[in-house]
C-alpha cells in the first residue's frame, strides 16, 4: 500500500496541469460571402462520415486523388494496431502534386516562394516549372546519387522552393525522405539520418534570417560526425546553393563527398523521370518528433492514406480551391508544413506561399505586406506567431489591403483573447478561423470545426473532423461525458487513413506508447478494441468542442514545436559538472511554454555563470536554438520521492510561482523551500490562482 501511494506521488508535471483556466466563449458564424463558395456546406458531411459508415466513408478523400491501380481493401486491420489503408492500391505523390495538374494548370504558380530581404523578388513556380525542376532532380537523386525506392535521405534545409523540389523528386522515385528542420542543430541531424539509415543529406550552403546570412553548411560537417558516431557513414552530401552562382558557407566542400547541386544538374537538364507506382502502404516519409524517452522517434508515414487524408481535409477544413493563394507560415521541417503547405495544397492545384524568413523581419508589417502583394486568401499560422505579430504591431494588419476569407491555428492551445485579435484585427471579421488540434504522428487534422458549416469558439479546437470519433477517457479507462468540466486524456475511438504507420524501427514503442494505455483486448483484431492515445489532456464541453489543454507526458510545447524533457535532460548531463538535470515547462507569454533547467552539481564544483553558460551552449548544438532554456537554476539537490524519481511537478510548480502543494511525501521535503529561494528570491512570493487542473493535481498525492 505504502508502495503504491509512493508510485501515485512519482507522476511528473504535466502541460495540462499548469494550463490556463477557461471559462465558456462566445460562438461566430462563417460569414455568407465565405459559406457561398465553400468547397463543404451540405451537413449530410456528418452523415457520410458517421461510424456506420467507417472506413468506406474514407473513400471520398482517396477518390480525390489519380491512382495507377485502385485499392482492393479500404482498411485491413490484420495486424493491430498496424492499421493498413487501401491496400493493393498503386499510387505516386508527385505525379498527384505536379504532373495530373499540367493538362489544366500548367501555367498556374504552384509555388511562391518569398526570400526574406525584401529587396528580392518573390519567385514564382508553376505547374509546368515544378514539373520540370521535380523531373530533372529525381533524375540527379536516382542517376547520380543512386537512390532508389524504399531508401532514405536526410534533408536538412530552410524554407525555400528547393525544399519541396527535393522533396517530389523522392517521392517520385519513392524514395523515403527524412526532412529535419532547418533550425535544428547538425548534431540532432546526423542523429536522425543516423536513425532511418539515410547515406546522403541534401542541405543548402546558407539563407536568410533577420538579415543575417546563416552559414547552414557548417551544420553538415557536424551532421556526418554524429552520424558516424552512430556508425551510420554519409557518402554524398547535396548541397544547394541559396545564390546558385557563389557558395555561402565558410565551410569547405569535400572533395568526393560535398556537391553543388546547381554544377550537378547541368547534366539532367530536361530529363524526366516516370513516377514509380508505388504501394499505398510504401512509406512516404519519416518526420521525428520528440517524444517520452530520450531518443526522437521517427513518424513513418504512408503514401495512400496519408496523401488522401491531407488531401481531403485540405479540401474540406482549409477550404482550398485551384484558384486560391494559400499561405502556410510553418516551416516545412515539421509535419504541419509536410501536410498542408506542400502535399495538401499541391494535391489540389493551389498556389502554396512559403517564406524564408522571420515574420517581423523587418518589421512588424512585412507579414501584410506579403499576402497583399501576393493576395494571399487563405492564412495559416500558430498561437505563437500571432502572439508575436500582435506584440510587434497590434493595429498593424489595418494598414494594407489583404483579403483573407479563411486562417487557420494550430500547434498550441489559443488563448480566446488572442483569438480575438486573430479574428478582429487580421481576419478584419469576414475571415474563418479554424483552429485544428493534431500530431506529427496523426499526418492531418483530428479536431477542428468544420468552416461553413460549424459556429467557432474561441480557444477550442471544436468537434472531431469528417471520420474521427474522439473520446475523452479517465485513468480507469472510463469515458469522461460532455459538459462536466473535467480534463482527462483524448483520444481517438478509430482508425483513420492519415495515422502513421509506426516508428521507424520499433513497432513496440509504437504500441506500447500509443495503444497499450487504453487496449481493451491485446488479442482482439477489431479497430472498436484500439483507442489511440494522444498524450494530450482536453476539456469536452456541452456542445461537443474538444478544448485542448496540452502534453499529458513529459514532452514541451515550445512555440508549437514539441521537444522531449527527456531528451534535454541528457543533453544538460554532457556537460561534465553537471550530475543531475530536470526539465520543466514554464509559460511564456509569447512562446506559451519554454523550458527551464534545473541542476544539481557533482560534488566538488562550484554554481558559476560559466557552467550555466555552458549547459545553455550545449543545449544548442546538441539540439538547437529553439532548446534555449528561460533561465538554468544551479539547486543545492532535487526534490526527491522516497524511490529516489525527482518531482518535476514541484519545480515547476516553482518556476510558475505556483502552489506546490503537499509536499510531505517527499524524501527531502525541506530542499524545496531552499530551492524556492535560489528561483524566487529569499520573500515568498505570492502564488498566483492556480489552475484547475494544477489544484486537482495537488490533490491526488
Ligand atoms: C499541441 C503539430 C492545442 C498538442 C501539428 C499536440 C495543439 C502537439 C493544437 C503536437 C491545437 C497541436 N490546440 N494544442 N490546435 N495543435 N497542439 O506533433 O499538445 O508538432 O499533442 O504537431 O501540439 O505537436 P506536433
Amino acid at each position: 500500500m505504502a508502495d503504491s501511494k509512493t508510485k501515485s506521488a512519482v507522476v511528473d508535471t504535466t502541460e495540462h496541469q499548469i494550463a490556463v483556466h477557461w471559462k465558456e466563449e462566445e460562438n461566430y458564424k462563417p460569414t455568407a460571402e465565405f459559406i457561398a463558395q465553400a468547397n463543404l456546406t451540405d451537413p449530410a458531411i456528418n452523415e457520410r462520415f458517421a461510424e456506420k459508415n467507417f472506413p468506406q466513408c474514407f473513400e471520398e478523400y482517396a477518390d480525390m486523388l489519380t491512382w495507377y491501380k485502385r485499392w482492393d481493401t479500404v482498411l485491413d486491420t490484420n495486424d493491430p494496431p498496424f492499421w493498413k489503408w487501401f491496400v493493393g492500391g498503386k499510387i505516386n505523390a508527385s505525379y498527384n502534386c505536379v504532373d495530373r495538374h499540367l493538362a489544366k494548370y500548367k501555367n498556374k504558380a504552384a509555388l511562391i516562394s518569398v526570400p526574406e530581404p525584401e529587396g528580392e523578388d518573390p519567385v514564382t513556380i508553376t505547374y509546368q516549372e515544378l514539373y520540370i525542376r521535380v523531373n530533372e532532380f529525381a533524375a540527379l537523386l536516382r542517376d547520380f546519387a543512386g537512390l532508389k525506392a524504399g531508401d532514405r535521405v536526410t534533408i536538412h534545409m530552410p524554407m525555400l522552393a528547393e525544399l519541396p523540389i527535393t522533396m517530389l523528386a523522392c517521392a517520385r522515385l519513392g524514395v523515403i525522405h527524412s526532412v529535419v528542420f532547418g533550425g535544428f542543430s547538425g548534431e540532432a541531424c546526423g542523429l536522425r539520418a543516423a536513425d532511418s539509415g539515410s547515406n546522403v543529406l541534401i542541405y543548402m550552403d546558407g539563407y536568410y534570417r533577420s538579415g543575417k546570412m546563416i552559414d547552414h553548411k557548417a551544420s553538415a560537417e557536424i551532421a556526418v560526425a554524429a552520424a558516424e558516431k552512430e556508425g551510420q557513414k554519409i557518402d554524398k552530401i547535396l548541397v544547394w546553393r541559396r545564390h546558385p552562382d557563389k557558395y555561402c558557407s565558410a565551410t569547405p566542400m569535400v572533395k568526393g563527398r560535398d556537391f553543388f547541386v546547381d554544377e550537378i544538374l547541368k547534366d539532367y537538364r530536361g530529363k524526366l523521370v516516370d513516377p514509380v507506382p508505388m504501394d499505398a502502404e510504401a512509406p512516404l516519409f519519416l518526420m521525428y518528433t520528440s517524444g517520452t524517452t530520450g531518443k526522437p522517434k521517427g513518424c513513418q508515414h504512408r503514401t495512400g492514406g496519408y496523401l488522401a487524408y491531407v488531401t481531403g481535409t485540405s479540401k474540406y477544413i482549409q477550404d482550398i480551391h485551384p484558384t486560391d493563394t494559400y499561405w502556410c507560415m510553418a516551416d516545412i521541417g515539421w509535419i504541419t508544413g509536410h501536410s498542408y503547405i506542400v502535399y495538401g495544397p499541391l494535391a489540389l492545384a493551389a498556389t502554396s506561399v512559403t517564406y524564408e524568413g522571420v515574420p517581423t523581419y523587418p518589421d512588424a508589417g512585412r507579414v501584410w505586406r506579403i499576402a497583399e502583394r501576393l493576395g494571399v486568401n487563405i492564412f495559416h499560422t500558430s498561437p505563437t506567431a500571432i502572439r508575436m505579430l500582435r506584440k510587434a504591431g497590434a493595429e498593424e494588419p489595418r494598414k494594407y489591403h489583404y483579403n483573407f476569407k479563411h486562417m487557420t491555428t494550430v500547434g498550441e492551445p489559443i488563448e480566446p483573447e488572442v483569438w480575438r485579435w486573430y479574428y478582429n484585427e487580421v481576419g478584419k471579421q469576414k475571415a474563418v478561423i479554424v483552429d485544428t488540434w493534431w500530431q506529427t504522428e496523426n499526418g492531418g487534422f483530428l479536431c477542428s470545426t468544420k468552416p461553413a458549416i460549424d459556429l467557432m469558439k474561441p480557444g477550442s479546437a471544436g468537434p472531431g473532423v469528417p471520420g474521427i470519433y474522439p473520446v475523452i477517457y479517465d485513468e480507469q479507462a472510463k469515458e469522461m461525458s460532455a459538459g462536466t468540466g473535467k480534463a482527462g486524456n483524448i483520444c481517438i475511438k478509430n482508425p483513420w487513413p492519415g495515422i502513421f504507420q509506426t516508428i521507424w524501427g520499433d513497432r513496440e514503442r509504437f504500441v506500447k506508447q500509443y495503444y497499450s494505455k487504453y487496449c481493451k483486448d491485446p488479442k482482439s483484431k477489431k479497430w472498436q478494441d484500439w483507442p489511440y492515445f494522444a498524450a494530450d489532456g482536453a476539456v469536452l464541453a456541452a456542445d461537443g468542442y474538444f478544448r485542448i489543454l496540452g502534453r499529458v507526458d513529459d514532452v514541451i510545447n515550445v512555440a508549437g514545436h514539441r521537444l522531449g524533457t527527456k531528451e534535454l535532460e541528457s543533453a544538460c548531463l554532457t556537460v561534465p559538472e553537471v550530475a543531475e538535470a530536470a526539465v520543466v515547462p514554464v509559460v511564456d507569454e509569447i512562446k506559451g511554454r519554454v523550458p527551464e533547467i534545473y541542476i544539481v552539481l557533482r560534488p566538488g564544483y562550484a554554481p558559476s555563470k560559466e557552467i550555466t553558460d555552458r549547459v545553455i551552449a550545449t543545449l544548442e548544438t546538441m539540439i538547437g536554438k529553439i532548446a534555449r532554456p528561460k533561465q538554468v537554476h544551479i539547486v543545492p539537490d532535487m526534490p526527491k520521492t522516497r524511490s529516489g524519481k525527482i518531482m518535476r511537478r514541484v519545480l515547476a510548480a516553482i518556476s510558475n510561482t505556483l502552489d506546490t502543494g503537499d509536499i510531505s511525501t517527499l524524501a527531502n521535503p525541506d530542499v524545496v523551500e531552499q530551492i524556492r529561494q535560489v528561483v524566487q528570491g529569499k520573500e515568498k512570493v505570492a502564488t498566483k490562482e492556480g489552475p484547475e487542473d494544477l489544484k486537482q493535481f495537488g490533490k491526488e498525492e
